[in-house]
């Protein structure tokens, strides 16, 4: 049984995030998403809200059935020891992403030696999609319907804008 961790914020989750999670789905047994925090960056949906925003999208996709959504605040090392899982899957959109996921695999592997990092490139239509684009533009009115999951697509629009509303107070 091969199980891999999805880790990242998914602040919010988006199409890019769900493509590379449905095409994990259908190469290993289990595939665990994981919203983890960051240090480096300021959340704007709570975990709490994150993981449930997710599995709306999941409940929505029987093929996804063998993917479940975890929430976890420590080491990711930790977690993946703990949970037994063969690897990290993570998304590389682009040369800027490089460095910092190449730097994050890499500590990974340190501190924990059997912890592989996977890369998997993602379709062409999500090349430039980050939860920070969708932020952006849904924060000042604009169309984000093609960036994230439709179920989702209402209180992610309605959050952003109401967080931009209290910022221009
Ligand atoms: O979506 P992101 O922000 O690129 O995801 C980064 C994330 C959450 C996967 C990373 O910050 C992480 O692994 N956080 C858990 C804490 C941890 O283990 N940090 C050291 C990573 S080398």
């Amino acid at each position: 049984m091969k199980t891999v961790v999805c880790p990242g914020s998914f602040d919010p989750v988006t199409n890019g995030h769900m493509d590379i999670i449905r095409r994990a789905s259908g190469l290993f047994d289990r595939v665990v998403v994981l919203v983890a925090a960051n240090q480096e960056k300021r959340n704007h949906f709570t975990p709490v809200e994150r993981k449930a925003m997710i599995e709306k999208v999941l409940a929505q996709d029987p093929s996804m059935s063998n993917v479940v959504v975890d929430l976890f605040d420590g080491l990711l090392v930790d977690y993946i020891a703990a949970c037994g899982a063969s690897a990290i899957v993570k998304g590389l959109r682009a040369v800027s992403d490089f460095e910092y996921e190449f730097q994050m695999a890499m500590t990974n592997h340190k501190l924990l030696p059997q912890c592989e990092t996977i890369f998997f490139t993602p379709s062409p239509q999500n090349m430039y999609l980050s939860s920070s684009i969708v932020r952006q533009v849904g924060g000042l009115g604009g169309d984000i319907s093609s960036f994230v999951p439709s179920c989702i697509h209402d209180e992610i629009w309605a959050k952003l804008l109401e967080e931009h509303q209290n910022m221009s107070r």
